[in-house]
């Protein structure tokens, strides 16, 4: 890895000035706040002793055991449609500030939420979850109650382009905004909605704004299974109740709180005492989520972001859910009472040092304790073989090439003032070998042509690869010469791309207009690990 030693050599050496810059321009201190946090930059608070400016302190963090753990499993909240007439799902969403009373003795934590009505609520800090069916045409009033302007993005769904919160459309702070979209056969699935606006998207997400949606098939063969929602989302909380501003170790590798939260709570205790359906989403701005127990007991994976797979996949024992992405799971209650913990188990993403080589991989988190164990005589239904018929999309040869790379650009990060903004400058995620921008197309497809994508990660950690507006076929995965071809067929629209990894996807968007495509690591895709594609 000798680009990683040869950049991270670099950016050491710009650290350096930009310390001694931030001092001599007597920036102060809160702008360099998060630097502390980087590993290998233990030795710089000496620097500190040589001007007299206290290094500053990043805000200590609330103890990991700070939140209650084993509480039940929350429900979600259900959005409620306000019409009456069938087939169509009208409701409102306000995206509002609102406190929740988490660490004792210290202040409430507020956070961005959505909620139908301007009362905040006493649950979980998730969206409302959006229950609609094949078929259903979607109204959804948007009022934007939060200090930035925002938008609403349907992740997964095949709405128009012009629907999709693509960050060309914000809704600014107090404006009101109705998304209409109508949800066509074969679209049934878990989905979620989350904000999508120019270079705020983590930061809006992380203060809690992302909420689940299910839509429902007429014909579902698992319809009998009783379902369970576990919506994962991270939270990054200051012992003093706040949400901790994104550090600079945040924005490099994306931001990893020490929470890992299941429907807003920590470890909450799920009780299976008959066959269940879960559906997971992966809702964290960056974390990456192993699904195992600690037991080793396996499981089913019955479907991915779009849908059913065709045939349910047993004997799973850890599946791999990169941020964004969605599963859908058998797991059964077993013979006997036994517990297990839902792990996130240890994955190596290989997240960026400022020194050599990659930090350690995150540690393991628990999700869920699990107590399993039939009650009486409960019949369980068998799980079908077939679940439902997915054609193959077969790729003309319309080929498209998205290429991830990286790189420090010492000179943004050296201009006064460069330490004090939100976002810093300097680090460049990038696609194709450019940062987003608005004004430009990254690249063009023409509509119902089946094309092949090869997403290729020239990076050094990995990154999960999201496109709007339709939902692709992973084809294969090669690295270091070897080409693997995929033997499960299934709806995708987020596939993770390793190191020196290049993916290749069958994809079709239907509707002409703009779809972006990025990385779904959401301080990446602010960074400017975005394209738009157009659609003619
Ligand atoms: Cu969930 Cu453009 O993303
Ligand atoms: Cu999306
Ligand atoms: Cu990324």
């Amino acid at each position: 890895m000798k680009r990683r030693v040869f950049l991270s050599g670099l950016l050491g050496a710009a650290t350096a000035s930009l310390f001694a810059r931030a001092s001599l321009a007597g920036e102060g201190a809160q702008g360099i706040s998060g630097m502390a946090d980087m590993p290998g930059m233990a030795g710089m608070s000496g620097m500190s002793g040589m001007d007299h400016t206290p290094m500053p302190t990043p805000a200590a963090l609330a103890a990991v055991d700070a939140l209650p753990a084993g509480a039940p499993l929350a429900n979600l909240r259900v959005l409620a449609s306000e019409s009456q007439q069938a087939g169509v799902f009208r409701a409102t969403l306000i995206a509002q500030p609102a406190t929740h009373a988490l660490l004792a003795d210290k202040p409430p934590t507020t956070f961005w939420q959505y909620d139908a009505s301007a009362a905040n609520h006493d649950g979980p800090v998730i969206g409302p979850r959006i229950d609609v069916r094949e078929g259903d045409r979607v109204e959804i009033r948007f009022v934007n109650r939060l200090p930035q302007p925002t938008t609403i993005h349907w992740h997964g769904l095949p709405v128009p382009p012009d629907q999709d919160g693509n960050p060309a459309n914000p809704i600014a702070p107090g404006a009101t905004h109705v998304y209409r979209f109508t949800l066509p056969k074969g679209s049934a699935g878990t989905y979620w909605y989350h904000p999508h606006p120019h270079m705020q998207t983590a930061e809006q997400v992380y203060r809690g704004l992302a909420g689940p949606i299910v839509v429902r098939a007429a014909d579902d063969p698992l319809a009998a299974w009783p379902e369970r929602h576990l919506f994962v989302s991270d939270l990054k909380l200051s012992a003093d109740g706040a949400i901790a501003a994104n550090s600079m170790m945040d924005w490099m590798n994306g931001r990893e709180g020490q929470f890992v939260l299941v429907n807003g709570a920590r470890e909450p205790r799920i009780d299976v005492v008959r066959d269940e359906r879960w559906r997971v989403w992966n809702g964290c701005n960056a974390r990456y989520l192993l699904l195992a127990f600690d037991d080793g007991r396996a499981f089913a994976q019955v479907g991915t972001d779009g849908g059913l797979l065709g045939a349910p996949r047993e004997g799973v024992t850890s599946l791999l859910l990169a941020p964004g992405e969605r599963a859908e799971l058998i797991v059964r209650a077993g013979q006997g009472a036994s517990t297990a913990r839902l792990l996130a188990a240890q994955y190596d993403r290989r997240k960026m040092a400022m020194t050599h080589g990659s930090l350690p991989p995150t540690p393991v988190a628990t999700l869920a304790q699990v107590h399993f164990g039939s009650q009486g005589d409960i019949a369980n239904p068998t799980l079908p073989a077939q679940l439902r018929p997915i054609a193959a999309l077969t790729p003309s040869n319309v080929k498209k090439s998205v290429v991830f790379s990286e790189a420090m650009d010492m000179h943004a990060m050296h201009q006064p003032g460069a330490s004090k903004l939100a976002m810093p400058k300097g680090m460049r995620f990038m696609i194709n070998g450019e940062s987003y921008d608005a004004a430009r197309i990254t690249l063009t497809s023409r509509r119902n042509e089946v094309e092949q994508w090869t997403i290729a990660n020239q990076t050094d950690m990995d990154h999960p690869f999201h496109l709007h507006g339709t939902q692709f076929q992973v084809l294969a995965r090669e690295a270091d010469g070897k080409r693997i071809d995929e033997t499960v067929l299934a709806w995708r629209d987020t596939v993770n791309v390793k190191p020196g990894e290049s993916v290749h996807v069958a994809t079709v968007q239907r509707e002409a207009g703009d779809r972006m495509f990025h990385c779904h690591i959401l301080e990446h895709e602010d960074l400017g690990m975005m394209g738009t594609l157009r659609v003619t």
